[in-house]
């Protein structure tokens, strides 16, 4: 068997992904979600008014709780819409270095808080967790993604926790909770705001990932007393999609991680997997004969690899690395290259599948005057070798053929700008 039989007999080649059914099957989701039925997509309400312009001149503390680190600032926009960033801190996310309760997790947050909290009343919180969000805008976490571990907070509601915490501590604070997608999906809004898109998709690909949509109210079927015109940002959680063929070998390796069977297709595309997966396809191939029994020999000496190691190795197979030191034959070290890269090509298609079915659900961008604007954010679509290129060429090939104009939109720092929009806006 060569390499590329392998790829398709494995379901990892270009043609196993039939997109068509993938795109109709996320669009069904996608409206199962939004009419409360059940299905894997739990299409969340923002309750954040994205048509009001932005405050001028108020500072506005942020936190951004993503996967690997926990964010704090305070930022201000000027009239042209410009930010300003101020008081940054980094911290490592509360839950990723062993196991929390809830008072812990709570006066962990409180605490990497207290020295920016007599600068502005207001909190913009961008959660980057499954949260079900109130008509107030708090957060009630549903369940933890990237294998955080505090099973405490799990169902708490995190605004009103974290500032009861921060009341004990002299502080009132009005909170507003959003998903990290809707924080990215407002930043490329403050950005983009001149160019006049007629409507706004957020991507991530990070660690997890996820989308969000902006959706017409009279559209959210399963929410009661919303204002009929207006449209609000739809947190899609499209890492939570059930649908997506899994092949043997990502069935293999859920199996592997915190939560079987769960965030699915996250596994198929996201940072805290490609690498363990990419690893896991490996060693298939090995044990399949695809490499020299040398190679077969060194791969199995290679415990764990991580998204940014596949990626290096993607780059420049030669540049000493994890993969690239070891001693493979030139016949090998192409192998692993051929086989590492199906990985990150599935995940590109998919990815871009996923984008497409966002942008049609926001039944816009007909016009080429008023594109749709899509922001893209993430470590692993930035990062990871050719992941953004192949994501927008497909993209393009998507959404040309179903005649919906878009451009790609990147904020630095869209995590922490859509915060603040958020809490400023309420
Ligand atoms: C979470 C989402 C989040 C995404 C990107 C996923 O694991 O479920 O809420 O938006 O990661 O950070």
């Amino acid at each position: 068997m060569n390499t590329e039989q392998f790829l398709e007999t494995h379901g990892l080649g270009p043609a196993s992904v039939d997109e068509e059914a993938l795109l109709a099957a996320f669009r069904e989701e996608m409206e199962r979600g939004l009419s409360g039925r059940p299905g894997s997509l739990a299409m969340l309400p923002s309750y954040l008014p994205i048509d009001r312009p932005v405050p001028v001149g108020e500072r506005v503390i942020v936190v951004d709780a993503g996967g690997t680190n926990l964010r704090v600032a305070t930022v201000v926009f000027d009239e042209g819409g410009k930010a300003s960033i101020n008081d940054l801190q980094r911290y490592p996310m509360p839950g990723t270095k062993g196991e929390l309760s809830r008072e812990s997790f709570f006066e962990a947050l409180a605490d990497h808080l207290e020295p920016v909290l007599g600068c502005s009343k207001r909190i913009g919180f961008c959660f980057s967790y499954p949260a079900e969000i109130s008509p107030e805008c708090d957060g009630r976490l549903l369940r933890w993604t990237k294998e955080i571990r505090a099973p405490e907070v799990v169902g708490c509601w995190i605004g009103q926790g974290l500032a009861g915490y921060l009341e004990r501590r002299g502080y009132r604070k009005r909170i507003t909770m959003l998903n990290d997608t809707t924080a990215t999906l407002l930043a490329g809004k403050v950005v983009g705001q001149r160019r006049r898109y007629e409507s706004y998709v957020g991507f991530i690909l990070g660690t997890g990932t996820n989308t969000a949509y902006v959706e017409r109210n009279e559209r959210i079927l399963k929410a009661t007393g919303l204002e009929g015109a207006g449209r609000q940002p739809i947190n899609i959680e499209s890492g939570g999609f059930g649908r997506c063929p899994q092949t043997a070998l990502d069935r293999d390796f859920d199996r592997t991680t915190a939560n079987p069977g769960q965030q699915t297709f996250e596994k198929m595309i996201s940072g805290a997997y490609l690498g363990s997966l990419g690893l896991r396809v490996l060693q298939q191939g090995a044990s399949e004969g695809l490499l020299s029994a040398v190679g077969a020999s060194l791969l199995s000496g290679v415990q764990a690899l991580t998204t940014q190691e596949l990626s290096a190795f993607l780059a420049n197979p030669f540049e000493p690395g994890l993969l690239a030191s070891l001693g493979w034959s030139p016949a090998d070290r192409g192998i692993v290259h051929h086989l590492l890269s199906a990985v990150v090509a599935r995940a590109a298609r998919l990815a871009a599948i996923n984008l497409t079915a966002a942008v049609l659900k926001a039944e816009a961008g007909r016009d080429r005057l008023h594109p749709v604007g899509v922001t893209l954010d993430g470590s692993t679509l930035h990062r990871t070798h050719r992941m953004a290129a192949q994501i927008e060429q497909h993209l393009d090939r998507l959404l040309r053929a179903q005649g919906v104009h878009f451009e790609t939109i990147r904020v630095e720092e869209a995590p922490i700008l859509g915060a603040a929009v958020a809490g400023l806006l309420r």
